[in-house]
């Protein structure tokens, strides 16, 4: 597979880093076609509900309404939450637009993955059939986690899925000696030497979800994990190259990309979306495009003390 190696990552220009604030159709238009290697999204799942995260704070308080470790007596406040519409009743119009850009935007070796849910995945396989052609379609990844809460009427639902279309199926950038090893199940059955390397994972990937008091966590609803866009980022662009997230909610894919010497450019409609990025990213100074008008919303107050995230149900 096309795997142009970085002979000297020295000679490489340093990652840049933009984040548009704004709706991300006319911003693509913007962009000139063939300019992006990888092009990750997650758009909203159209679960038909506003995902949002609460933050808590919680004090130590005789009266209080929660019980703690040794029966200790908590009270609750909440400081405010994040939060963003995701309901769509014509969710394929809205997506078809920005695919069709994704596609024009894409290098002749790019790949673009789309992430989404069991409940609209499969109009989406066939939205992009139509866009990239059936014979682009490399890949459907399950992301596989184990959280939240586990239903008594059906099986739980604990995956999402991703799907990867490569522009050019016979000449796509696939870096197979970045893919990060996983532990065998059986390593006694493999002998020492495999053993201590690991094997590639397969098409379904085990990882946690963001913890919600872990250090990764940025307080965004829907935040995905840094490891799932790092595989994504190593393996399917090469250094120095654009990769473009037009959905990018805390900024994940940013953090990816410029810390494994990728530019990002992140598009985003949310003004709490570019604040969580701004802040995140701060290290890689991004440069802001159109964001003047998403800093003139007040920040919701800094949490003090141990503050906590209500999860949605949803990773
Ligand atoms: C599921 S979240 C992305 C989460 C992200 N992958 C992360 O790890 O934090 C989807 C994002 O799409 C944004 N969005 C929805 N419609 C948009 C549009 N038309 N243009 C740009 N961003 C949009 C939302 O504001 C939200 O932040």
């Amino acid at each position: 597979m096309n795997r142009r190696s970085a002979s000297n990552p020295k000679s490489l220009p340093a990652p840049s880093l933009d984040i548009h604030f704004g709706d991300n159709l006319p911003i693509l238009r913007g962009f000139a076609e063939e300019s992006f290697h990888l092009v990750y999204i997650d758009p909203p799942f159209n679960t038909g509900k506003t995902q949002s995260r609460s933050r808590l704070k919680t004090t130590r308080d005789a009266n209080g309404d929660r019980t703690g470790f040794q029966g200790r007596r908590y009270k609750t406040t909440r400081l405010g939450s994040l939060e963003f519409p995701d309901a769509f009743s014509d969710y394929l119009d809205f997506l078809g637009p920005r695919l069709q850009e994704a596609y024009r935007l894409l290098h002749p070796a790019g790949s673009l993955f789309l992430h989404v849910d069991y409940r609209e995945v499969h109009y989406c396989k066939v939205l992009l059939d139509q866009i990239f052609g059936r014979d682009s379609f490399v890949n459907e990844i399950i992301w596989s986690y184990d959280y939240g809460a586990r239903s008594r009427k059906r099986w739980s639902p604990k995956h999402d899925n991703i799907l990867w279309y490569a522009k050019n199926p016979k000449d796509y950038t696939y870096r197979y000696e970045d893919i990060d090893r996983i532990p065998y199940m059986a390593p006694a059955l493999v002998g020492p030497k495999k053993a201590a390397r690991g094997k590639t994972p397969t098409d379904t990937w085990w990882q946690t979800v963001v913890s919600p008091t872990g250090k990764e966590k940025t307080g965004y609803p829907t935040q995905k994990p840094l490891a799932i866009l790092e595989r994504i980022v190593k393996v399917h662009s090469n250094p120095g190259d654009r990769v473009l997230d037009f959905f990018a909610g805390s900024g994940t894919t940013g953090e990816a990309a410029v810390r494994a010497g990728r530019s990002a450019v992140l598009i985003d409609s949310h003004p709490d979306a570019v604040r969580v990025m701004r802040k995140r990213l701060a290290f890689a100074k991004p440069a802001l495009h159109g964001v003047k008008q998403a800093s003139s919303r007040k920040p919701p107050k800094r949490p003090s003390g141990r503050d906590e995230l209500e999860a949605s149900g949803r990773p």
